[in-house]
């Protein structure tokens, strides 16, 4: 694991779009895997003027979201394909037919989730995974005591997320749908590298025991310290409880692998 540490959440997001497009020149055929979310939201904004600026190119990428609620379609308000058309797809030059999240409305949402399981496979594997991090600490929607070998399910929301996401339904939890579909903490490990972006103080206390702290299902999140290329891209606010930020900051100042983005 590396942790780089931006000094605002603009720089933090500005970086993670430029990890992804110099991911995405690379190889065109690029299989990303993406997360919803306020944070994510200045990460996509920033790919949407890299695609109008420099014309980065998504018409050969698949995309996997990482969830949907179960029991939304996705037209609905609040679903995240709705959110990804918004925020994302309708602005680039993406083949929406490649664009992928679980459907929250299949009859048999068992199925629907091996289904994607499945899909993901024929892809041939998640090449980058872009993560955020709630206040529970969960990845995807891998609630605490999430198996840390799990595969896509549906899962239950703890009242602590739905809280957290209940802007997107009038700022109400009660009308926050209570159970989601999400890839499990074992399918976003078996994704080739993954990028985890937290800003604000709000995620300091999550990212500390994250980054610092031991392993734990109760901590989705600390399973990434198994990865062997994960990347936590913080702002100032999201590392203010992190012990090691010297060290941290000594690496992304010396490894040449970061040298054209310093
Ligand atoms: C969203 C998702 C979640 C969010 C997390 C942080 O698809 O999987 O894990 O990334 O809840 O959300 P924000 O960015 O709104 O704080």
């Amino acid at each position: 694991m590396e942790v780089i540490i931006q000094p605002c959440a603009a720089a933090a997001a500005d970086l993670v779009a430029r990890l992804l497009a110099a991911r995405l020149r690379r190889t065109p055929a690029l299989v990303l895997g993406l997360a919803t979310g306020r944070t994510m939201e200045a990460v996509y904004a920033r790919l949407i003027a890299l695609h109008r600026d420099e014309q980065l190119d998504f018409s050969h990428c698949t995309t996997f979201n990482l969830d949907e609620y179960a029991g939304l379609a996705g037209d609905q308000p609040g679903s995240y394909r709705r959110y990804m058309q918004e925020h994302l797809f309708d602005h680039i030059n993406i083949n929406t037919r490649r664009t992928h999240l679980p459907d929250g409305t299949a009859p048999d949402l068992a199925a629907e989730c091996a289904a994607y399981e499945q899909r993901i496979e024929q892809s041939g594997g998640i090449d980058l995974q872009l993560l955020g991090i709630g206040a529970s600490g969960h990845i995807g929607f891998n609630e605490p005591l999430s198996a840390l070998m799990s595969r896509t399910r549906e899962k239950a929301l703890t009242p602590l997320t739905r809280a957290q996401n209940a802007f997107a339904f009038g700022g109400d939890p009660a009308r926050t749908p209570a159970r989601a579909l999400t890839m499990g903490v074992g399918t976003i490990l078996a994704a080739r590298e993954i990028i985890l972006l937290a800003t604000g103080r709000a995620k300091a206390a999550i990212i500390a025991k994250a980054v610092e702290g031991p392993i734990t299902a109760m901590i989705s999140a600390t399973a990434l310290q198994l990865h062997p290329c994960c990347k936590v891209l913080v702002d100032a606010d999201a590392a203010t409880l992190l012990t090691e930020t010297d060290y941290y900051r000594w690496i992304f100042d010396h490894e040449p692998e970061w040298a054209p983005f310093r």
